[in-house]
């Protein structure tokens, strides 16, 4: 079977490439990482692509001239790696509607809370878990989504709860909810390697048990 080529956008520490990265190489996803794009420079993410000898550019918005200028370039990258699947993993740019329909049903995403709590513009990281903290949920967790136009509003593919404790930090429930994105991201890959998503609406349908060669 031809492995997906997957093109993963990262602006940080990049743990869910590395798990996405070792599910590749444990044979779990029939996928592989061909190109690894990061918004900023130094990050450690770009050591791990390095480490698996995978090929990595930071691609920064401060580099061109306006956001179709920057986004048009990583598309260029992208599409001259033939990417089948565009992963977002802790990548802190929204895209634009021109960038999501180049790569139409082709761009997933990871959110660490259970959409529609706690995203869209400005809910990132930590910032997610202390305003789930500061509103007193008694669980969070974490969701996997397609891109559409909007911050956060795609087509949900998976999601899974994660409990809150009375004595949580944001870096405490980011650790938490981090060890279930590790799991839930390469599910969902998984499912779209194998061509088992199919979206209808604002819904997800997962087909059980077809491989993609059926
Ligand atoms: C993850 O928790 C991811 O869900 C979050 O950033 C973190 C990146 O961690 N993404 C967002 O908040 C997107 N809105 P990582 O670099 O270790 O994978």
């Amino acid at each position: 079977m031809t492995k997906l080529r997957l093109g993963v956008l990262v602006s940080g520490g990049g743990s869910n490439l590395q798990s996405i990265i070792d599910h590749c190489d444990s044979g779990y996803l029939p996928a592989e990482v061909v190109i690894v794009i990061s918004s900023k420079g130094g990050v450690y993410a770009l050591e791990r692509a390095k480490r698996h000898n995978i090929p990595s550019v930071v691609v920064s918005p401060k580099d061109y001239p306006n956001r179709q200028a920057y986004e048009d370039e990583m598309a260029k990258i992208l599409r001259s790696y033939d990417v089948g699947l565009v992963v977002l993993a802790g990548f802190l740019k929204v895209l634009s509607p021109h960038f999501v329909n180049a790569f139409q049903g082709r761009i997933m995403n990871i959110h660490p809370s259970l959409i529609p709590a706690f995203c869209g513009e400005g809910y990132y990281g930590e910032k997610v878990h202390k305003a789930a903290l500061d509103y007193g949920v008694k669980i969070s967790g974490v969701t996997v989504h397609f891109v559409d136009e909007g911050a956060d509003t795609g087509p949900i593919i998976l999601q899974r709860a994660v409990p809150v404790m009375d004595d949580d930090t944001p870096e405490s429930l980011a650790e938490r909810v981090l060890q279930e994105e590790h799991k839930i991201y390469p599910e969902a890959i998984k499912l779209f390697a194998e061509n088992r998503l199919k979206v209808v609406g604002r819904k997800v349908k997962i087909i059980k048990g077809r491989k993609i060669d059926d």
